[in-house]
């Protein structure tokens, strides 16, 4: 399977930004890709990186209008000689620092065409087998904060993965929110589902799905109205399994303006941001790896919303926010740059 964008389809509505919610988009459409496999045996290995030129040249694509961002390779379990290894999916490109004066509606294409990798580049990087599991410790732990632990039950997805089937198809984003709380067991199971995935071997889903580079992405969850949780920040330790609280009030209201004035803000009972250190992962991956963080934080928020859903939550995406103001309103660190905004909440 090979994802290509037509960069105006997004850029018309959204500018600049749409390159950002291209690479969401995507990774939604990964979650669904990963989960989908697990009907049909197949097993998707996600790669990230390729000759982006001759891609774009099999394919026969208008490279003014459309590129490939995404390649999706489905082994068939049923064969044998087609049970991979797990490889690295995400290689780096070049990082560029001078920038000409870049025309108005161009920046999508260039920003692509920058992060692009050469069969000629100077250094040709090598494929390595994937580390298990890719991250081994938690980023950050607050000394004598509050901590509560997330083990949970797992969600049961029934005989033949039935109601993840359903799910599926059922999907949808609410647009509007209730304002009720939600129940803590609620909240722990949409967790579980979203970055435990080993958690659900034995319903014959992958323990470890393929993502660019999870090790680069934390996860922050704005708690309004979970009954049994404290009202305030917190940060999700997935390793050790724990939400490490790290402010202590109702942010409602400024959630509602950090959502561009947005009520869907306001109105979650949770409100959880992926972020990354852009600096460290630029300096890995180059400035490509603006496309990786982007779907691996939309392919979380696909599991996330198929969680929800199946809870009867009401769940959506939040791509419009002020970048500059939600570090210090919430005490995330500064050196976290907010990539994606999921809600969750009563309907
Ligand atoms: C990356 C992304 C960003 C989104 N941002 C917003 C947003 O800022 N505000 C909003 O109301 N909905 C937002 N949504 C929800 C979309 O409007 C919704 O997904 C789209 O209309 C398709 O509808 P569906 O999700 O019900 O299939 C976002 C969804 C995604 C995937």
């Amino acid at each position: 399977i090979a994802i290509t964008t037509i960069f105006y389809r997004s850029a018309w509505r959204y500018e600049d930004r749409a390159y950002r919610r291209i690479f969401l988009d995507t990774g939604h459409l990964l979650g669904n890709i990963e989960l989908a496999s697990a009907f049909t045996n197949y097993r998707p290995h996600l790669i990230g990186g390729f000759t982006d030129e001759a891609v774009n040249q099999i394919l026969y694509l208008d490279t003014q209008e459309e590129q490939a961002i995404a390649i999706v390779a489905l082994a068939d379990l049923l064969d044998i000689e087609q049970n991979l290894s797990q490889w690295e999916s995400a290689l780096p490109s070049g990082t560029q620092t001078d920038y000409p004066l870049i025309p108005d509606g161009e920046l999508l294409k260039y920003l692509h065409q920058a992060a692009h990798i050469n069969s000629n580049s100077p250094k040709v990087p090598t494929w390595k087998t994937r580390e298990t599991p890719e991250y081994s410790e938690d980023k950050y732990n607050f000394p004598f904060c509050t901590k509560i632990s997330t083990v949970t039950p797992s969600i049961s997805w029934g005989k033949d993965l039935r109601a993840l089937r359903k799910t599926i198809l059922k999907r949808r984003s609410t647009r509007e929110y209730t304002g009720e709380p939600i129940a803590l067991k609620e909240l722990l199971a949409v967790l579980d589902f979203t970055y435990q995935p080993h958690h659900y071997i034995n319903q014959d889903l992958d323990r470890n799905p393929d993502y660019f580079d999870l090790s680069l992405i934390e996860t922050f969850i704005a708690v309004s109205g979970v009954d049994g949780l404290e009202e305030g920040c917190y940060y999700y330790a997935p390793v050790a399994q724990e939400l490490r609280q790290i402010r202590f009030k109702n942010f409602r209201q400024e959630l509602h303006f950090l959502c561009l004035g947005q009520e869907l803000g306001r109105d979650a009972a949770v409100v959880l941001f992926h972020t990354a250190d852009l600096k460290k992962a630029v300096a890995k991956y180059g400035d490509r790896v603006y496309r990786y963080l982007h779907a691996d934080a939309g392919h979380l928020g696909q599991r996330l919303n198929l969680a929800a859903i199946y809870l009867d939550l009401g769940v959506s995406g939040i791509g419009g926010f002020f970048d500059d103001r939600v570090n210090e309103v919430l005490g995330i660190p500064v050196d976290e740059a907010v990539l994606y905004i999921s809600t969750l909440g009563a309907m």
